[in-house]
């Protein structure tokens, strides 16, 4: 594997392969959690509700909490990758408002990935209420972030025209390394 260059402030010129790699993992991760979140919540509440799960439900109620966690050791690593490797420079070209929004919402998205697991987890293994609760109301929060992400790596591609979308997928790290 090549070495990433570093600017003249000490930033490296793109994201590590690792960094990409888990960026694209945790999207299909939570396709993945969108999928099953009903069949985790069928399982948990099925005694009360008088009903039976069957296997499949219960398969795919597992695949959530498997996946969930995943998604929590990915965040983690990625944090432990950021900080360790740093990441490119911000692009100069955008004004400093979109800048700072940008920021916030990559703060948001660490914290509500991190965060929801972990109330996955004491909801389903703990039985707590307050949990649940805070988890379902994180999923709302989640698909407003992340279409305000999609929307912002959108702005930089075709208003901006810099390389902020580009640096972020697998094809250009490959060209990167050769
Ligand atoms: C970032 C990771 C996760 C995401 C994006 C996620 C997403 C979701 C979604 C979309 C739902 C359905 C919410 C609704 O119907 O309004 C759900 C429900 C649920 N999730 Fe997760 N989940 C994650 C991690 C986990 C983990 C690790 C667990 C651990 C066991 C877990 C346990 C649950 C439970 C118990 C419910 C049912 C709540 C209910 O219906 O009362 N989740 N999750
Ligand atoms: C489930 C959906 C997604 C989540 C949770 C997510 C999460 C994140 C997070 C947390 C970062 C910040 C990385 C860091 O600062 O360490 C990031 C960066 C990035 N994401 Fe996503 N992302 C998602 C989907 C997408 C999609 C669909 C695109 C492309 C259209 C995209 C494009 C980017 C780009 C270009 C960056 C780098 C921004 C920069 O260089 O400042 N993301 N993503």
């Amino acid at each position: 594997m090549s070495e990433i260059s570093t600017s003249r402030t000490g930033q490296p010129s793109r994201w590590s392969t690792l960094h990409v790699f888990l960026h694209w993992a945790v999207v299909a991760f939570i396709i993945v959690q969108w999928w099953t979140g009903h069949d985790v919540g069928r399982l948990l509440h099925a005694e009360e509700r008088g009903r039976t799960v069957d296997t499949s439900e219960a398969v795919l109620a597992y695949t959530h909490v498997a996946f969930g966690v995943l998604v929590l050791l990915s965040m983690l690593t990625r944090l432990y990758d950021r900080y360790s490797h740093g990441r490119p420079p911000h692009p100069q070209d955008v004004p400093n408002w979109a800048h700072w929004l940008a920021k916030a919402t990559h703060l948001l998205l660490y914290a509500v990935l991190i965060v929801m697991p972990l109330t996955g987890l004491a909801a389903f293994f703990g039985g707590i209420e307050p949990a649940e609760e805070v988890h379902e109301t994180l999923w709302t929060v989640l698909l407003v972030l992340i279409v305000l992400h999609i929307v912002g790596a959108f702005v930089n591609h075709f208003h901006y025209k810099n390389d902020v979308l580009l640096r972020m997928m697998p094809w250009h790290q490959r060209r990167a390394e050769t």
